[in-house]
């Protein structure tokens, strides 16, 4: 399942967005227009439904109601966020799910649902506040969605919500994770537990997916040979490849002898092959070589056609971008404005439509529109 829709009003920076998604995403725009902030209306919902998390939690963990809430917007606004699930960008939504918040006028003022709604394709099968909130107002401070009692008809949006990744992988965590004690951050995005995520994957799904990376490696980091999994003798898990040096042996690496490169690689092929809900990534391109970053979107693509998994990442690179591959309709343009950001898909402004139709990469067609300099005049604002 992808989510096919995206509907915001008032989240962080944005006032309104609307946007339909394809199987890949794309989201361009300057610093600070809010690429981070759109993937974050994901993770938040992600947060909701996983076990341990839930609404009030959801919140806690971003501050309180109005950190979230647009600051453009009228301080009695509602956050609103609404979803659509479908089998792939081109079948209609199976599932439909929308939740708008406010804070509570008193008391511990506390995040509160003004409504909670689900479709199972267009039939509406939950509609709250229902007659036993407005008895119980305290029931608002839950959603459905996060109490299983109340999710089983629709338990399918829950579990595709939990299984949301996000990733941003610092490779100094992933190396040396011991030395970063601290609060373990759930779902693991800055790779610290990704070695652990290894080991406890079976040996044969660990090895299959080892191999499909190495191949992919193999045209990126050519000296990089049979990339395989091992134990020390603590049995403690690591990577281990043969590297192929001047030298006439070639000899044995371990992960924390591994370019940062070349781990945020290793770790981004992996979650790719990683679970079939949504893939979130910010800045793939980090560390990573021009030649590498520039098949990024294709390596992406074909490891989608196995998993069905759909990835949404932001990026600032042009040389992710200057895949002919990627459409106009993959992209969204996020354009900054005294209101918030409008968020557009690349495909619907007419003007870069003509460029890519002319032939122009995403790189030259779109990113000039966000270069800070000249996005303001190019969008007549
Ligand atoms: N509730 C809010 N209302 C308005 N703006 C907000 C709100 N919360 C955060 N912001 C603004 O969003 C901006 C940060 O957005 P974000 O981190 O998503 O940008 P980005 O596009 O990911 O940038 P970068 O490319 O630098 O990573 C900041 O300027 C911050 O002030
Ligand atoms: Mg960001």
């Amino acid at each position: 399942m992808i989510v096919s829709r995206l509907i915001l009003k008032n989240w962080r920076n944005f006032q309104s967005v609307d946007v339909v998604l394809q199987d890949r995403v794309f989201l361009v725009g300057p610093n600070a227009s809010g690429k981070s902030n759109l993937l974050d209306a994901f993770r938040f919902l992600r947060d909701i439904a996983k076990d341990g998390g839930g609404l009030q939690k959801a919140v806690a963990d971003r501050g309180r109601l109005p950190k979230i809430r647009c600051l453009s917007a009228r301080r009695s606004s509602n956050v609103e966020i609404e979803i659509h699930l479908s089998e792939s960008s081109q079948e209609p939504p199976r599932w439909k799910y929308a939740i708008g918040i406010t804070q509570e006028k008193g008391g511990k003022r506390r995040p509160i649902l003004v409504y909670e709604k689900v479709w199972s394709a267009e039939n509406l099968i939950l509609n709250r506040p229902d007659e036993q909130d407005n008895q119980d107002a305290q029931r608002l401070t839950q959603t459905h969605l996060e109490q299983i009692n109340s999710n089983m008809h629709f338990r399918e949006i829950a579990v595709f919500l939990t299984s949301i990744q996000y990733m941003h992988l610092v490779p100094q965590l992933l190396r040396f994770p011991d030395s970063f004690p601290g609060q373990e951050i759930p779902g693991d995005p800055f790779g610290k537990r990704f070695l652990e995520n290894l080991a406890r994957t079976n040996n044969k799904t660990r090895s299959s997916r080892l191999n499909k990376i190495e191949s992919a490696l193999h045209d990126v980091v050519p000296q990089l040979k049979e990339l395989s999994f091992i134990k020390d003798g603590n049995g403690a898990p690591h990577l281990e490849a043969v590297y192929e040096h001047w030298r006439p042996k070639a000899g044995k690496q371990r992960e924390d002898q591994f370019s940062d490169g070349t781990l945020r690689l290793i770790a981004l092929l992996w979650s790719l092959q990683d679970g079939r809900s949504l893939l979130l990534l910010e800045e793939p391109e980090l560390s990573l070589n021009a030649g590498i970053v520039s098949k990024l979107a294709p390596i992406i693509s074909r490891l989608q056609r196995q998993t069905k998994r759909q990835v949404i990442l932001s990026t600032h690179s042009p040389d992710l971008l200057s895949d002919k591959g990627i459409g106009g309709e993959e992209v969204l343009i996020l354009i900054p404005g005294p209101e918030g950001t409008e968020v557009a898909v690349a495909s619907t402004k007419q003007e870069i439509l003509e460029l890519l139709e002319g032939g122009l990469s995403i790189a030259d067609a779109v990113l000039p529109t966000t270069n800070p300099q000249t996005a303001l005049s190019s969008w007549g604002i």
